[in-house]
């Protein structure tokens, strides 16, 4: 009686499990023991490459999609029910495979084995792979995404482009040999009024690279430069991880554990610290703007804005193009390897499809999909932000008090506006937007575009952009790339700068208020608790679609509130740790080699890891081992760019500008306030880089 009353409370149990189960969410896998874990396919994989197309055999890299020969299948569920927390770990029912074809699959080949042309090959390597899922897991995987299926290629000749490239070169080269030769020789009183043909002097450039940073009196600015470097810095460690894992890796299991620990999310919520170069970017342009009004300096608005528009597209320009220009031109034929394909010679299409945005500053807006140097977004970005916040500041000059109180209402305005937007579009904060997965519109997948369209000539048959990076993320384009998205920081440093100026005006000593001085020491670790803590309040998984979206809302304007308060006490000389460390005059060299360091990291880090010849290893060490490398060499490729492009540059524009100074009326304020000497303000006039 009692084990039959006992077996029908069982069945009802179950059932009624199975019932809630069904209605709920995927439930979702948290942990499995490393014998589950292992039980698994094998995510990624790469046959031996330079063997293969040593001996023009075809070479074939795609993703495919798994699925149980028969249900239930009960590794299959476990691997849906583990993917389903994507916010931590790889999608698991989807394998990525490059495989020499008659190598690995030489018993599923066609009758035929020469010349097939490449839907033969697709087909063989999909029968391929199926047939092992199939033996070894009872899976059939079918193909989802083919990149490329190829015997390896001669190179193809130079393109137009890619000679002018080095035509260029040669007369960079060229004008600093002879400007540097003009530098030596000529003595001093002949150099007077011919300062733009010593524009590209090596020695000049290098000593503009290291004169000290300037100094001012009331505003201490020195703690600038050793932001800048460390920023760059962080957002060098966090490229470095996301790039590999965009490419293969060996030990998925290593990544996926390790994600939620503190010092992992720090790192990987860390892209927050770009708001610090918005900050500093709209600071300094109000910063500099204000000094003029406290000096009684005439700024007529419309001159002032265009000026300093044409100041800054000048400044930021050079270097950005040039780097543009190589990445469509020549990096695709500078590496080779299984992946080099589907990660730089994909973005190298990209790059000769859309440059022109680059040259407009609109890449972050138009095609937005698509990725051109990823990084660079931020200099679009900047330079839409940085003509806001000029015009801002230009349109508040005469309501001096009320402007603290309009930018407050902005800033507001603003966060309520990105709260509404990540509600309604679900957009996702930063640390999930970092999820192993980037890649989430499966339908974007489907069509194999045709043979013909091939778009490098390493993608003999047909090639695809591997896991595209965050192509079809909404919260990518709209939060996180966008002007939008970035106007918290923006208003943060334009705020910042006025209430410096406020406090200026009204003489107030901020050291002697022992308060504020405790909280802006504490800010800066208060700023780092929130980076690496604020993601953990979502929960494990999934989160909810409200806190998901009020995070994403508030996490730059919280980050950049605890920075605008660091930064205020460091400018008023409230002494710490920190601030000191940041002032060291030797940042400075390095803050103005951080502009180039931005723009080549990317090209740099994404050529190692798209050489590699197998999937490359990502956890703590080599994570730390490849930031040091990779800012390292950064740094360095980014001295040859700034002694060639950009300084010489900035010397020009100077030298010409200076040239004629006749036909301006002179300023109303002159008589009273000289104008400072072109470098006195150079702290104020730097991009924020
Ligand atoms: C994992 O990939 C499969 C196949 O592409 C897809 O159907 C599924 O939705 C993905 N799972 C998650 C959690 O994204
Ligand atoms: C696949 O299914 C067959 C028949 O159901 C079974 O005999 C075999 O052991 C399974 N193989 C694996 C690897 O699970």
């Amino acid at each position: 009686m009692a084990p039959r009353h006992a077996r029908t409370l069982a069945l009802l149990c179950a059932a009624a499990c199975a019932a809630a189960c069904a209605a709920a969410t995927p439930d979702i896998i948290f942990d499995l023991s490393d014998e589950q874990y292992y039980a698994m396919p094998q995510l990624f994989a790469l046959d031996e490459w330079p063997g293969c197309v040593a001996a023009r055999a075809p070479y074939c890299a795609g993703t495919f999609e798994l699925a149980p020969d028969k249900r239930p299948h009960q590794l299959f569920d476990v691997m849906q029910r583990y993917s389903a927390n994507s916010v931590d770990n790889f999608n698991h029912t989807r394998l990525h495979r490059g495989l020499c074809l008659p190598r690995s699959c030489a018993q599923h080949a066609p009758a035929r084995d020469h010349d097939l042309p490449h839907d033969q090959l697709r087909d063989w390597f999909a029968r391929c792979v199926n047939a092992q899922t199939s033996a070894a897991y009872n899976l059939s995987a079918s193909l989802l995404r083919l990149e490329y299926c190829s015997r390896g290629a001669a190179p193809e000749p130079l393109s137009a482009s890619e000679q002018a490239f080095v035509a260029l070169l040669a007369v960079l080269l060229a004008l600093s040999v002879v400007s540097t030769a003009l530098d030596l020789v000529l003595p001093d009183h002949a150099k007077k009024g011919a300062e733009w043909a010593l524009s590209w002097s090596i020695p000049a450039c290098w000593r503009a690279l290291h004169a000290p940073p300037p100094s001012s009196s009331r505003t201490d600015l020195t703690s600038f430069d050793g932001l800048r470097v460390l920023t760059m810095l962080v957002v060098i460690i966090e490229h470095v991880c996301w790039i590999t894992t965009q490419a293969y890796l060996t030990d998925t299991k290593i990544y996926e554990q390790i994600r939620g620990s503190v010092d992992v999310v720090l790192m990987t919520n860390s892209t927050l610290v770009v708001q610090i170069f918005f900050i500093m970017s709209s600071f300094l342009l109000a910063h500099k703007l204000l000094q003029q009004r406290r000096r009684g300096e005439h700024v007529p608005p419309f001159s002032t804005f265009i000026q300093t528009m044409i100041n800054r597209i000048i400044r930021v320009s050079p270097s950005y193009w040039v780097v543009v220009w190589f990445a469509a031109s020549w990096w695709e034929r500078l590496g080779r390897g299984p992946l080099w394909a589907p990660l730089v010679a994909a973005e190298a299409a990209v790059c000769r499809r859309k440059w022109w945005t680059h040259l407009l500053y609109l890449n972050n807006i138009l095609q937005a999909d698509d990725k051109c140097l990823i990084q660079t977004w931020y200099l679009a970005a900047d330079m839409q932000l940085y003509a806001a916040c000029l015009a801002l500041t230009l349109a508040l000059w005469r309501v001096r008090r009320a402007a603290l109180a309009v930018l407050a209402g902005l800033l507001l305005a603003s966060v309520a506006l990105l709260f509404g937007l990540a509600y309604s579009w679900q957009l996702v904060p930063t640390y999930v937007m970092h999820r192993p997965e980037s890649v989430h519109s499966p339908r974007s997948f489907t069509n194999f575009i045709p043979a013909s369209s091939s778009i490098s000539a390493h993608c003999v048959l047909v090639c695809r952009s591997v896991r595209l990076a965050y192509k079809g993320e909404s919260s990518f384009n709209v939060l996180y790339q966008s002007p939008l998205g970035n106007v918290p920081g923006a208003l943060a440093g334009l705020l910042l700068a006025h209430l410096q100026h406020a406090l200026l005006d009204m003489d107030v000593q901020l050291p002697r208020y022992k308060i504020f001085g405790w909280i802006s020491v504490a800010s800066v670790p208060v700023a780092a608790w929130w980076v690496a803590a604020s993601p953990l309040a979502l929960g494990r998984g999934p989160p909810s679609r409200l806190a998901a979206a009020a995070l994403a809302a508030i996490e730059r304007p919280v980050f950049s509130f605890f920075v605008a308060m660091a930064l205020l006490g460091a400018m008023n000389n409230i002494p710490s740790a920190v601030q000191r460390f940041l002032s060291w005059r030797g940042w400075a060299s390095w803050a103005r080699l951080s502009f180039g360091a931005l723009l080549l990291h990317m090209p740099l880090n994404k050529s190692l890891v798209a050489a590699r010849l197998m999937p490359s290893m990502l956890d703590r060490q080599s994570a730390i081992l490849e930031w040091f490398g990779v800012a390292a060499v950064s740094y360095m490729t980014a001295l040859p760019l700034a002694l060639l492009v950009e300084l010489p540059a900035q010397r020009l524009h100077r030298a010409l500008t200076m040239r004629a100074p006749a036909p301006r009326p002179p300023r109303t304020g002159a008589a009273r306030a000289p104008p400072p000497p072109p470098d006195g303000d150079k702290s104020t006039d730097k991009a924020d880089l």
